[in-house]
């Protein structure tokens, strides 16, 4: 498979792209410095399933709160860990339980915050993969 490359320059802050890698979609946010915050806030923190991604391997770059290279860009792979639906992007604070965002799964309910980390009492079992990327320029992101 080749790498691709995703031009990030022209994505505003809040909004999301959904690009195809290797068959898959692969989720790109811009976050906001509001869920920058959320994604550290205890209250969010505590109700995470497995918020220091622990349970699966990740790259080394996502060994973290963000889960990320850089903290502004999310960049998950958006297929749910429970029966493999695609979770709806939610950038609005009451789209997920009052916090800054995240994702629902249309299929059985599981929600995961903007990071991809699920949240407790979902069926899904672990958070939104991190796909192996590289950040050759500060807008652009390669994927695979
Ligand atoms: Fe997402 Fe079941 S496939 S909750």
């Amino acid at each position: 498979h080749l790498p691709v490359d995703v031009d990030i320059s022209a994505l505003p802050p809040g909004q999301q792209i959904v690009v195809t890698w290797q068959g898959r979609p692969v989720f790109i946010t811009h976050r906001t410095p509001e869920a920058l915050a959320s994604l550290q806030d205890t209250a969010l923190t505590a109700r995470l399933r497995d918020g220091q991604s622990r349970d699966l391997q990740q790259p080394p770059y996502a060994a973290n709160w963000h889960r990320s290279i850089d903290p502004r860009y999310g960049v998950v792979v958006g297929i749910c860990t429970h029966l493999g639906c695609v979770p709806a992007y939610r950038p609005m604070p009451e789209g997920n339980g009052g916090t800054a965002g995240g994702y629902a799964c249309p299929c059985h309910g599981s929600r995961f915050d903007l990071a991809g980390r699920v949240f407790r009492g979902a069926p899904a079992p672990y958070n939104l993969p991190v796909p192996p990327y590289s950040m050759p320029s500060p807008t652009l992101i390669r994927l695979g």
